[in-house]
């Protein structure tokens, strides 16, 4: 650690706002900054460290604003800068770092520098800090390569000369509307320094790196066999890919924790797609970021022995290279664990669920082991991730009509995966207002579910059996009782199916497994999922001093 370092990231729980559905102050049916302002109270009193912000920079919101146009300004969709700096003065006044987005691996096609190559000549200066090439076959009207986007379809767009004819191909791991930067120019390396300088001076505590795992392609850009996995939102391909975990990519991010360190206490954490979990500590050494996103934890089944096996790995690997472990279970890309855990189906990342989706997820089941979940997740060493929504105990929301799905992965799999819609609905405030408290106007970019009136904030906000109630109360005794410094330990003596550990002076039971419970050991009830007698049933998770 060097002098300018403290370790508040750690242990930390970070709070995941998603701005379009956090909160609306303008009235137009997507949130903004101004909202998140408002709103920062509620979050200091749920007992989280840090708030992590999607995108709010100025985007055609192709791809909910991970299309970016201009990386050093808001999207007036989402307020100014000096409502960013309203909304960081009052964060750090209640105690709250601010962590926010930064997505390097490609811009919006409406950047002022991508806008400039599609108006520069073949080999221009202007197409190089992106990855232009000529197309295949003898009248070039075949992609340069067989490569294809994350959200479906050709990783390859033909753009049309400045004179009108057929011309080049421009690469986009993601939508056509998100040209990948060449990362080999240096002038994309300068300006990327540029950028986290402009955030960290204004206050930024750190970034969540988007597709940190891209960025390098490798050399001549080969074809790739693709594997049954390959269309998954995460590019976990393994080591063969051409385009995901290049080695290049380390000294990037080198470079920018060189930069990162010339300011106090601020941090990067990587949302890396990669497995297994000793590839994924690459990106936490010392000399590169802080924290990377524990995505196996994600897609670890409801499954004791799949749990406990993750769990070791996690705990080991990442201490490995001297970095905290960090948890999560939902986030923007992903169905809410409130659904996904009671899912049967297989749901690669990414793909969503929707009315035609079979069998849908039991929603009580659902909300039952995802309060389990949590609560077994907030009980473990290091760093934990909370996706807005998750501490309502929000589902995904499956009746989203086709017309009204925004997520990028719909249209381009001619709706043949729902994408990520589900996860992303405004969040409900209070069951009486219009559009639960969410905007004033009653507007909603997507529709919120009648269901949710009994899950808005000002519903649980006094009733103790509520999950609100559980996070609240599972946050203050995490810190409490410092759980997140402690070591812990299995406990053995336990009928199948359950995972127990030990944690400093807390003892945690999770009856996992179907139909696994177990008698209530002795000791002081400190927090329990679901209410218990003098057994834990299956799916709850019960946390004891003894
Ligand atoms: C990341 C984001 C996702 C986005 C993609 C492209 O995976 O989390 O929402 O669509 O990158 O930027």
């Amino acid at each position: 650690m060097t002098s300018h370092e403290s370790s508040w990231w750690r242990t930390a729980v970070i709070y995941q706002i998603y701005p379009r559905s956090f909160a609306d102050a303008s009235g137009d049916g997507v949130g903004d900054l101004r909202g998140i302002t408002s709103r920062l109270d509620s979050l200091a009193a749920l007992g989280i460290d840090a708030i992590w912000l999607s995108p709010f920079y100025v985007s055609p919101q192709k791809d909910a604003g991970y299309d970016v146009a201009d990386f050093t300004d808001v999207d007036p969709l989402f307020g100014t800068l000096d409502d960013f700096d309203a909304m960081v003065a009052r964060a750090h006044e209640l105690g709250l770092r601010v962590i926010v987005d930064i997505v390097p691996n490609h811009s919006s096609d409406q950047h002022a520098w991508f806008q400039s190559a599609l108006a520069s000549p073949p080999g221009s200066v202007e197409r190089a800090r992106y990855i232009f090439r000529d197309g295949l076959g003898p009248d070039g009207s075949q992609p340069p390569n067989n490569w294809e986007s994350v959200f479906g379809g050709p990783a390859w767009t033909r753009v049309t000369e400045p004179d009108g004819t057929p011309g080049q191909w421009f690469l986009h791991l993601f939508d056509s509307s998100q040209p990948d930067f060449d990362w080999s120019h240096p002038e994309v390396l300068e300006e990327f320094d540029r950028v986290l300088r402009f955030w960290l001076d204004r206050g930024a505590d750190g970034f969540r790196v988007d597709v940190a795992h891209g960025l390098v392609k490798a050399d001549g850009l080969p074809d790739f066999s693709y594997s049954d996995d390959a269309h998954s939102m995460g590019g976990v391909e393994g080591p063969s890919s051409p385009y995901w975990a290049q080695d290049g990519v380390h000294d990037i991010w080198r470079r920018w924790r060189s930069v990162v360190n010339e300011y106090a206490d601020r941090i990067l954490a990587a949302e890396a797609w990669v497995v297994p979990l000793s590839r994924m500590a690459k990106w936490v050494r010392p000399d590169e970021m802080h924290q990377a996103f524990n995505f196996a934890y994600l897609e670890t089944p409801w499954e004791a022995a799949a749990l406990k096996q993750v769990i070791d790995e996690s705990l080991a690997e990442f201490s490995a290279v001297g970095a905290p472990s960090t948890w999560v279970l939902s986030n923007h890309d992903v169905v809410r664990h409130s659904s996904r855990l009671a899912l049967t189906i297989d749901n690669p990342q990414g793909h969503g669920i929707g009315p035609s989706t079979t069998p849908l997820p039991d929603t009580a089941v659902g909300l039952q082991r995802g309060r389990a979940a949590t609560a077994l997740m907030l009980a473990l060493p290091g760093s934990a991730y909370i996706y807005q929504g998750e501490e309502l105990g929000l589902p995904e929301a499956i009746e989203i009509p086709d017309e009204a799905r925004q997520d990028p992965t719909f249209a381009r799999t001619a709706g043949e995966r729902y994408g990520r819609d589900g996860c992303r609905v405004p969040l409900p405030w209070n069951a009486d207002a219009p559009a639960y408290g969410f905007s004033p106007t009653g507007d909603s970019w997507l529709p919120q579910p009648e269901q949710w009136a009994t899950l808005a904030r000002d519903q649980q906000i006094d009733d103790p059996t509520s999950t609100l109630s559980m996070y609240r109360l599972a946050l203050a005794l995490r810190r409490e009782n410092d759980l997140a410094t402690g070591t812990m330990q299995w406990i053995e003596d336990v009928p199948d199916g359950v995972v127990a550990f030990r944690i400093g002076d807390v003892s945690v039971y999770s009856a996992v497994d179907p139909g696994a419970s177990l008698a209530l050991p002795d000791g002081e009830v400190l927090l329990s999922s679901m209410p218990i007698t003098d057994t834990i049933p299956p799916d709850t998770t019960v946390w004891l001093r003894s």
